[in-house]
């Protein structure tokens, strides 16, 4: 009884998104959040949520060239997008010169707050390949770490601008396994 209200009420809508380069159809709840669609529809679960209410940056991912606050935003309203979460960072078997910069400075403890700060780095190196330690920061500002890896992540960033101005974009996982 209560299904079926919900139902009237509420009824499923299609929504279609570009994710990872992928073409998807999802049925949506009108209420329904991207965070959620993305994690639990789609099984992306690098997009992980702390807050839930846009204040710490764990849930972000690259929608239309914005860095946007998936718990925020209805996955009504991603509709027709194109979205970007880590899992579409690099190919399979591949590490993305950003990711390789991080795991380099061991820039974290429990990594929780990882894809989101990555995404972070991603969304400001593809604007500003050069950037300062202050515009590092003030992007990176607004993903919180309870571990408080702050400074190695300004280490990281530039060792991936390193990187990237070398034209080392991805690295494989394989090699970088093998005993030197
Ligand atoms: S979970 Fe979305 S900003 Fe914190
Ligand atoms: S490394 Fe633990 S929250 Fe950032």
């Amino acid at each position: 009884m209560s299904n079926s209200l919900s139902e009237d009420r509420y009824p499923y809508i299609k929504v279609k998104l570009s994710v990872n380069g992928r073409d998807y159809e999802v049925s949506v709840r009108p209420y329904e959040r991207l965070i959620d669609v993305l994690r639990y529809k789609l099984g992306l679960t690098s997009v992980k949520e702390g807050c839930g209410r846009g204040e710490c940056g764990a849930c972000v991912v690259i929608m239309d060239g914005k860095l946007v606050p998936s718990c925020l935003v209805l996955a009504v309203r991603a509709n027709n997008k194109k979205i970007l979460t880590l899992e579409g960072l690099a190919p399979e078997g591949k590490l993305h010169a950003i990711q390789k910069a991080f795991l380099d400075v061991m820039s974290v403890q429990c990594g929780y707050c990882l894809p989101g700060v990555i995404l972070a780095t991603k969304w400001l190196l593809d604007k500003n390949p050069s950037p300062t330690d202050q515009e590092i920061k003030e992007v990176l500002g607004g993903q919180l770490c309870r571990c408080g890896s702050y400074l190695r992540f300004v280490k990281a960033v530039k060792l991936a601008v390193k990187y990237l101005k070398e034209g080392k974009v991805y690295f494989d996982i394989q090699e970088l396994m093998s005993p030197p």
